[in-house]
Order: structure tokens, then sequence, then C-alpha cells
């Protein structure tokens, strides 16, 4: 990674300001968190910075309030589950800027830790609105950004504020770009994606640029109906994206000159409807028939997966192979991730719901390494660059600290 990081600075008794990801999953009666995955990949940047006696002060977002301050997308609840994390008081802000959070910063000392509010309770923030930018550079002086899930965003706390104070990566956002990075650069073969999720379209850039560097590519999950049926076959009532017809043919024409294996379903789950206890058979592709929706792979396909996997030294993971949700049709799914944990390989798993599937089931241990971030990875390793990585300075750039 060619960016400057925390540890090419002297933080002591600085003001830094830190934009982590804690957009994290809420229980929606209790408000509780259900997953302090990406709280805990935080920690070894708050603490490296504790240590070193700055002065933090963290900034995110939580959920899409849209401008508006929404009662049960406080950050409180985070701040509470991040001292217990570090055992250590984390003060949570009335709000992001302005006087009462300029108090609280000029009461912070020397390794102490202050959570500022909600940054989207603001509409400036997601306009990159460049006063707002300003007033959170003028909160500190230097930030840091280790909201790698948040990074292909052009808002005012990711790059408006980067204008205004000497920006570094933080090392979170180090280690995504290390290893993201690294299967883009220098794969060890046999190297093999296996995707899925409901849709191509998210799927499409990713699967443009890693064409030319993979040996394989298993398709399955819902997006898998739209490539069968680009083949012609009946997929009943499974939803398909017609638009993406031609993408998905001429994703396998691609796969083919460049003699990458794309492997398609042989045989799936169908069912009558999607929920717990709904009818269900597999059967094999040639037999999908008119009024049921494809809802996991099926053994056959399941068994061939496997086999590609288990030849592979890395493996990129990013979608469900089903309707996951409902353990009924979860099968697929869990058996990969199953699979995967037990490979003597390199294995990267993609932010979002295969994220919250690996941890769910206590394999996330297993993994060599998990992305924070869902729409972030698939955009970096799409070859596109983040506007969050884009604006830090690089390596080679001097850093000059204003006091
Ligand atoms: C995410 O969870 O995808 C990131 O936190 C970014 O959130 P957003 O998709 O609402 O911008
Ligand atoms: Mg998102």
């Amino acid at each position: 990674m060619n960016k400057l990081t925390i540890r090419d600075i002297d933080v002591a008794g600085k003001r830094v300001l830190v934009r982590v990801d804690f957009n994290v999953p809420l229980d929606e009666k209790t408000g509780t968190i259900t997953d302090d995955s990406r709280i805990r990949a935080a920690i070894p940047t708050i603490s490296y910075l504790i240590d070193q006696d700055a002065r933090i002060i963290l900034c995110s977002h939580l959920g899409r309030p849209d401008g508006k301050v929404v009662e049960s997308l406080r950050l409180g609840v985070v701040a509470g589950h991040l001292s217990r994390l570090l055992g250590k008081r984390v003060e949570a802000a009335g709000d992001c800027v302005g006087p009462g959070v300029e108090k609280a910063v000029k009461n912070l000392m020397n390794g102490g830790v202050l959570l500022l509010e909600n940054l989207r309770f603001h509409s400036a923030e997601e306009e990159n609105e460049p006063g707002f930018a300003k007033a959170l550079a003028n909160l500190a002086d230097i930030y840091v950004d280790d909201a790698f899930g948040t990074a292909h965003r052009n808002h005012a706390s990711i790059v408006g504020v980067t204008e205004y104070l000497p920006s570094v990566a933080g090392l979170l956002m180090e280690k995504e770009l290390e290893y993201l990075g690294g299967i883009l650069e220098s794969p060890e073969h046999p190297f093999g994606g296996l995707v899925g999720g409901a849709k191509v379209t998210d799927k499409v850039e990713m699967l443009e640029n890693i064409m030319s560097k993979v040996d394989f590519i298993l398709v399955g999950g819902g997006m898998a109906a739209t490539f069968l049926k680009a083949k012609d076959y009946e997929v009943g009532l499974s939803l398909i994206e017609e638009e993406r017809l031609d993408t998905a043919a001429g994703l396998m024409g691609k796969a083919e000159k460049e003699g990458v294996r794309l492997v398609l379903p042989v045989d799936v789950v169908v069912a009558d409807e999607i929920n717990a206890g709904a009818k269900s058979e597999t059967v094999s592709v040639e037999n999908i028939g008119p009024g049921r929706r494809i809802v996991d792979i099926g053994e056959r396909t399941i068994e061939m997966f496997s086999e590609e996997l288990r030849s592979a030294r890395t493996v990129f993971w990013n979608g469900p192979m089903g309707i996951n949700e409902i353990p009924q049709f979860a099968t697929g799914t869990r058996t990969m991730a199953e699979l995967l944990s037990g490979l003597d390989a390199v294995t990267i798993i993609g932010g979002g719901s295969t994220a919250d599937v690996v941890t769910n089931m206590g394999l996330a241990d297993k993994m060599t390494f998990i992305s924070t971030g869902g729409g972030a990875s698939l955009r970096f390793l799409g070859g596109k660059k983040l506007p969050g990585v884009e604006a830090l300075l690089d390596k080679d750039q001097a850093i000059t600290v204003e006091k």
C-alpha cells in the first residue's frame, strides 16, 4: 500500500480525528448491536493511538437517517460497547460539530477517546459540503481514515475533510488494502471466486476485473438464475435481471476466451414459496419448471463446487448460495462456509451478508481475512479507485502538522 499510515506520523498530544465505520447491525426491537465485528476491527488503530498519547476523536455514520436526527440511530450504544471492549471510558458527544463538541474536544486528555454523534444526522455529510468538512477538520490536527467500509463514498468525513488536515490511513484500512490488493496483484494459483447473492448487477464490475486473474468462478445464489436463463434454461419464478442477460452471456463468453472455468449449478433446490416450511425439492437445472423458484444450490452442485475449492490456493467469496435467512435453504451457504474454513488456502471473505454468515457460524477465525466492506470491497476488486483511499497522503509525500 502506498499511503502513509498512523505509524508514519507523530501523534503524541495531537488531536486526531478518526473516521471509523461503526455502521453496525442493530436489533430492531431492543436496539442492541447484533454483530460488533466492525467495532472490534477498529480497535488496533484506537489502541495504538491511546498508547501513543493522542487525543482521539472518533466519527462514524450509522444507518441512513438522511440528514435528520433519528433517535434509534444515535451512537451512544456504540460508545458504551466500545468502552467495554477498550476497558476505558469513551465519551459520546451530543453532535458532531458545534460549540458543545468543541468543548468536549478541549477537555480531552492525552489518551482520551470521544465519539461524535452520527455524521449522517447532517445532510451536509453525504453532500460533502465544504463548510461541514471544515468544521469537522477544525476539531483536530490530524485526520485518520480507518473506515474501509465507507471508502467508496464521496462524503465530507471521508473526502472533504482531507482538504484541511494531513490525512493518513488507519491500521484496518491498511490491512484491508493489503489483503484485497494482494489477491488482485499476486494471488497464489489456483485462484477462484465463489459468488452468489441476489443480483448480477452488484458483481459485474468485480467479475469482469478478476476474470483475467482467476482460474475458476463458481456462481450460486439468486444471481445464478440470470446466468441459467441466459443459457436458455427455464428458471420458473426465480427473480432474474432481464437487463443483465446480455451481461451474463458476455461474462460466460469472456470466461471461455480467458480459459476460466465458469461453473453454474447443475442442480438446485426449488420451492413454491419463500418461507420456512415451504414445500421444496432438489431438481436438475433442466427440470425447474414454470411455477417454482430457486432457493439454494443442490447436492451435486455442492459437490462440484467443493471439488474446485479443495484444489484452490486462493479463494474470494462474496454472496450466499441461497436464501440463507431461512435455515431450510441455507445448506449450500453453510456447506461452503465450512469447506472454506478448512481449506489450506488463502480465504478472503467479502463483507456484508457473507461476513455475517461466517461470523455467526463461529468460523471467522478460520478464514484468512474477512473484509469489513461490502460495497467498498466489490468496488475495490472491480479495479476502481476508492475516493476515501485516493484522498490520503502517499508514502512519498511530506507531512506537516500545524499546532
Ligand atoms: C456499509 O455498510 O455499506 C457502509 O457502512 C456504507 O454505508 P452506506 O451503504 O449506507 O453508504
Ligand atoms: Mg452499503
